[in-house]
């Protein structure tokens, strides 16, 4: 009974995964929950009220008034301890996103004091539509969560993402949302993270801006959803807060590198989100150099490509990210980059953002991938660590159910 005394809202749209309904709420009940069901009425199409009413054991309402009453979307909002939207249909989602309020699933929804989590349904080439994708982005940067869509069967007789996740997986999903589970317990994860240092004699280095933030957040976020987290961390100041990290500290590119190359075989997800120096100097003086002359010349030699190297072994099953910071032609760069290093996704920094990039508490990304690329709003480190994760858990989520 993971749902013992939890109230749920399940607001059901028009969708024909919404003939999966009765079986989500019996599932929903049979862990404890209590479940008060609303509806769109395209959604009553495709599933009866009757059969809703009889598993849920509470009326459906499907309109703000009833007759002469008058439906209280507060009241329903305040009760729930999370308000889920499953199928969320594409028509829905594009109404919540830009705050449309002409039925009672969206008048619920934006009088909603709970948490809400958004299961999509819809068919392939709706669920890759530019516009779709914009309307998640904003659900997400409302604080929502979205419940990965799964691969398989479409009512259209294609086959492909855009499914709604099983029932089972919701109720599994909802549980340990609740319940602040760990949903990558039994998950080995690898980040870089920081600059490296490329010493040119005992006392001088070659390095870069990088404060080492982003990766650190990416490597806290990770823990806190139970995966077991080895974080390989340039020289950077910023503190750990999270003790399961296992850190290894290194200081050069080669030190990375080798660190990596370690802890990648038995990792299922590397992120690499260090800035590793391009280029070494090519002989480190023994002796501290003296300024003997005008000028001075460092021969440097180019470091060996970690994320590519990774690439080059990445087995079924793991899943690699890199980061692309970029000055100009960003998306192309990140694409190029993407298909060069194998790489799953790239995590693409503009530095023509404000507020994106090296120091900032804030960040600004795209998420590029091989057919889709998804864009963030300008949030904080910790808000993008968590966008990052969470589209990597959707990510492994739609390979497992290839
Ligand atoms: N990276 C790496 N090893 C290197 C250089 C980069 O693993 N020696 C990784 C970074 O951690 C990042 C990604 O590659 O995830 C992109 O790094 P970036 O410096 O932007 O790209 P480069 O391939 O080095 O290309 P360029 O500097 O020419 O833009």
């Amino acid at each position: 009974m993971h749902l013992a005394g939890k109230k749920i809202i399940l607001a059901v749209t028009g969708s024909i995964a919404a003939y999966k309904t009765p079986i989500l709420v019996r599932q929903l009940i049979k862990e404890g929950a209590e479940v008060k069901v609303i509806a769109t009425e395209a959604a009553l199409q495709f599933v009866s009220e009757l059969s809703l009413a009889t598993v849920s054991k509470n009326p459906v309402y499907s309109n703000v008034n009833d007759g002469s009453a008058w439906n209280n979307h507060v009241a329903l909002g305040r009760w729930a301890d999370v308000m889920l939207i499953a199928p969320c249909s594409a028509n829905t989602l594009a109404k919540l996103a830009n705050g449309l309020c002409d039925n009672l699933v969206c008048a619920v929804y934006l009088s909603a004091t709970c948490p809400v989590l958004v299961a999509p349904a819809m068919d392939e080439d709706m669920w890759h539509h530019p516009t779709t994708k914009a309307n998640l982005g904003k659900m997400r940067s409302y604080g929502n969560t979205v419940i990965p869509v799964a691969h398989g069967e479409l009512a259209s007789g294609l086959v492909g993402e855009g499914r709604m996740a099983e029932p089972e997986y919701i109720v599994d999903f909802v549980s340990g949302f609740l319940n602040n589970d760990k949903p990558l317990t039994g998950i080995k994860a690898m980040v870089s993270a920081g600059p490296t240092y490329e010493r040119i004699d005992p006392v001088r280095f070659v390095g870069n801006f990088s404060s080492g933030k982003m990766g650190v957040s990416i490597a806290e976020e990770l823990a806190k959803q139970g995966a077991d987290v080895t974080l390989v961390l340039g020289p950077s100041s910023i503190s750990v807060q999270n003790s399961s990290i296992n850190i290894v500290r290194v200081e050069s590119a080669e030190d990375m590198y080798k660190a990596c190359n370690d802890a990648f075989p038995t990792s299922d997800i590397a992120i690499m989100a260090a800035a590793v120096a391009d280029f070494t100097p090519a002989n480190v003086a023994d002796e501290k150099i003296k300024k003997h002359d005008d000028s001075l010349v460092i021969n440097l030699t180019k470091t060996k490509d970690i994320l590519y190297s990774l690439g080059q072994q990445k087995k079924d099953g793991q899943l690699l990210v890199g980061f692309a910071l970029e000055t100009n032609n960003e998306l192309e760069n990140a694409k190029g980059k993407l298909a060069k290093k194998n790489a799953d996704m790239i995590v693409l920094n503009s530095l023509n953002d404000d507020g994106a990039g090296f120091g900032h508490d804030t960040n600004k990304v795209t998420f590029v991938m091989a057919n889709e690329e998804i864009e963030l709003p300008l949030q904080s480190k910790a808000d993008v660590a968590k966008a990052i994760v969470d589209h990597i858990k959707e990510m492994k989520h739609a390979e497992k159910t290839v």
